[in-house]
């Protein structure tokens, strides 16, 4: 299968492409590399790999030409980074899906795979499902809840979308990110022995990046209409207190500092059903938490990782010099000014 893989350069993606390579597939990345600008050793083994901008009609063009499905995993991850530059968070989280389906639409391709984020659901509680009406809590979420909703209402009778709903993400990659809550306090409990830990009581579902790559996958080998699927496992809901413990169970010597609690700046807070995916594909991830510490705290005690501080593991860190710099900044095109309207008039509006 000829699969386009949006954003394949990153986190998520440098696992996706191995796989999907391994497997036979035929993987284009195209990756504007926003965080590794020169970093030659980062580039992805795909079969293609295209360095271009995913606001680019014409790059998406050519990447998209001929391809059996397209998978969106390119934009901004998490709050903090989207926070930085609102009007960029809407381009990349937003404007970029959006016209990848326009692009898939006039191309003919039967199948668009777009990553969102259990981050969707906000503040909840009980347990929260797909049939869960979102609400989300700020910038990041909103882009991805509204990206799902255009994206599906303009493939609709064309080609088949799933959404994959992704919980935190942990485990090691072939580019290591280590801002997301289980790699930091692992990377803060292997480098400095402490992990501070104020309350700690939000939930948060967590599954191993490996376990998304084969979820993907999986849904490339079966498309099936319009599907919505949380992508974890229903025993890896947490609380943000018991990953810290599970962190220092794993890493010799480290301890909790516990300070008071206080309002975080993060109030997500729910806990998840992932009975959908299981029940579609039975055994889905299997991996645990205690397994994606144990690897990121073995990067660092053998030096694969050498300083968890450097920029390039933290993306909040790494846009805000290349913002800074000038080299990712909103291009501000008549698309992406058409889009950015939309997008400002449906968060007006109540979200469906
Ligand atoms: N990592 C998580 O914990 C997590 C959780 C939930 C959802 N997700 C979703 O999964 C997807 C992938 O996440 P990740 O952790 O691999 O992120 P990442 O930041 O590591 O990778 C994103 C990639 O997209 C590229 N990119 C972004 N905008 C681009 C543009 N306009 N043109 C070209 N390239 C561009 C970046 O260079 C980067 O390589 C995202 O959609 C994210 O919202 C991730």
């Amino acid at each position: 299968m000829r699969v386009a893989l949006l954003g394949g350069a990153g986190y998520i993606g440098a696992v996706a492409t191995r796989l999907l390579s391994a497997l036979g597939h035929d993987v284009a990345v195209i990756d504007g590399l926003i965080y590794q600008r020169d970093d030659r050793r980062l580039l992805p083994t795909a079969s293609r790999f295209i360095r271009g901008d995913l606001r680019d009609t014409e790059t998406l063009g050519q990447a998209l030409a001929g391809a059996d499905a397209v998978v969106h995993m390119g934009g901004l991850v998490g709050e903090p980074a989207c926070t930085l530059d609102e009007r960029l968070a809407v381009e990349l989280n937003f404007a970029s899906p959006v016209l990848a389906a326009t692009a898939a639409r006039d191309l003919g391709v039967p199948h668009y795979v777009l990553f969102s984020s259990c981050s969707v659901y906000g503040q909840r509680d009980g347990t929260v499902d797909e049939d869960t009406t979102p609400r989300p809590l700020g910038v990041y979420a909103r882009t991805k809840v509204l990206a799902e909703q255009y994206v599906t209402d303009l493939l609709s009778g064309c080609a088949d979308v799933t959404v994959l709903r992704l919980a935190t993400v942990h485990g090691l990659s072939p580019r290591p990110r280590l801002d997301s809550v289980v790699n930091r306090m692992t990377a803060q409990a292997a480098s400095s022995g402490r992990i501070p830990l104020n309350g700690g009581s939000q939930r948060r579902p967590l599954v191993h990046v490996n376990d998304v790559a084969e979820v993907l996958a999986a849904v490339l080998g079966h498309p099936d209409g319009h599907r919505v699927l949380n992508v974890g496992a229903d025993r890896e809901n947490y609380t943000i207190a018991e990953i810290a413990e599970t962190v220092v169970r794993a890493v010799p010597g480290a301890r909790i500092d516990r300070g008071p609690e206080r309002d975080e700046a993060d109030a997500r807070d729910y806990h998840t059903s992932f009975g959908r995916l299981a029940t579609l594909f039975p055994g889905s991830c299997p991996t645990r938490l205690i397994d994606g510490v144990r690897q990121i705290a073995a990067a660092i005690t053998d030096r694969h990782i050498t300083d968890p501080d450097l920029p390039e593991y933290d993306n909040l860190q790494g846009l805000r010099a290349c913002h800074n710099a000038g080299f990712v900044q909103a291009v501000r095109s008549a698309e992406c000014e058409r889009l950015h309207a939309a997008y400002t008039r449906a968060s007006e509006g109540a979200l469906r």
